[in-house]
């Protein structure tokens, strides 16, 4: 197939019979599981024309066009598209992502026993993780939100991975630190592993207490990750300042600026808008777009070039205010290579 068979339309001009091949930089608000499919039911053509989509991309050579030439023209990129894989399924997606998740149950649970890392689970997953990203963007995001009681910790380690895989690639990094950022971010939150139970599910506010045994989690995990052979620095250094702010305020060292490497402030972005944005069975989550104004507005917490990034990388807008003097992407993309290379 090439380019010229695909066509990007407004929605309103979507109609039954039209092959849906993605949603371009808005994939996000996608309200389908799906994100290559043929618009088959009037059910699904109303869900559309109620999301927040206002445009998509429609492949020409797998369904009808539109009735006139309404189409706004074609595809200048692919890069934003993901690449079609009719193997992939909904089902095959969340059947994916759920071995996934116990896989990493298994990593977490191995390393609290064996007290090293598997590597080769670790991998495995993140090469779960980046088939996924390759053929279903929006599926993998969407299926991530969802968080069950006794698996939160391990879907929100998938999830993490996820994300930080899809904002390295965005960042134009290279194709080996991508699978370094991917490692670190899936074992980011390992120390919990050390946590008690009783602290890790509590859905009311934690105690100071508890609040200081749950702060441990980064040091827990940096000596974890440590102890295992091979791994790169990067992972440990992820795992240990995930939680730091830039304004000194966060932990577990209370690092300031440019003491927080690139890698551990790109993974502290994803952690927190993954933790925003699921749906917890004591809480519906925030919408993409709330969690990005929110997050747009902690001055001090976050690198805002690499956030403004990020919401580019996700389809968000910027929140409106005071002007930021932010770099390009190439620009910040060179920025973290060369601190991740410093590491
Ligand atoms: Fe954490």
């Amino acid at each position: 197939m090439t380019n010229s068979t695909l066509l990007q339309i407004d929605k309103n001009d979507a109609r039954l019979g039209m092959f849906i091949h993605g949603f371009g930089k808005q994939w996000l608000r996608s309200p389908f599981a799906a994100s290559q499919f043929k618009l088959s039911s009037p059910a699904e053509l109303e869900t559309l024309r109620e999301s927040s989509v206002t445009t998509l991309v429609i492949d020409l050579s797998k369904g009808i066009g539109p009735t006139s030439s309404t189409g706004i023209g074609p595809t200048s990129s692919t890069a934003e598209i993901p690449k079609p894989n009719g193997s992939s399924t909904p089902a095959n997606a969340g059947a994916a992502l759920t071995k996934a998740t116990g896989m990493v149950r298994s990593i977490f649970s191995n390393a609290a026993s064996s007290i090293c890392i598997d590597r080769q689970q670790v991998e495995a997953v993140v090469d779960v993780v980046d088939q996924l990203l390759y053929t279903r963007p929006a599926s993998v995001l969407n299926l991530t939100k969802l968080k069950t009681k006794d698996e939160i910790s391990f879907q929100h380690s998938v999830a993490v991975c996820a994300l930080v895989g899809l904002f390295a690639r965005h960042l134009k990094l290279d194709s080996n630190l991508v699978r370094i950022l991917s490692v670190g971010s899936l074992l980011h939150d390992i120390g919990k592993i050390r946590i008690p139970t009783a602290i890790l599910t509590k859905t009311d506010k934690l105690t100071a207490d508890e609040m200081a045994v749950m702060q441990t989690h980064p040091r827990e995990g940096y000596a974890m990750l440590a102890r295992t052979k091979g791994l790169p620095e990067i992972v440990g250094k992820i795992c240990l300042h995930h939680h730091e702010k830039l304004d000194g305020s966060g932990y577990p060292d209370g690092l300031k600026d440019g003491q927080v490497g690139a890698a551990a402030r790109i993974v502290a972005i994803c952690d927190v808008f993954d933790a925003l944005t699921s749906i917890r069975p004591y809480k519906k989550g925030f919408t993409p777009e709330a969690a990005a104004e929110m997050m747009g507005t902690w001055s001090g917490h976050f690198d805002r070039a690499l956030l403004k990034q990020f919401f580019d990388c996700m389809g968000l807008r910027w929140p409106s205010g005071p002007d930021q003097t932010l770099q390009t992407t190439d620009e910040m993309g060179d920025i973290a290579q060369a601190d991740l290379n410093n590491f």
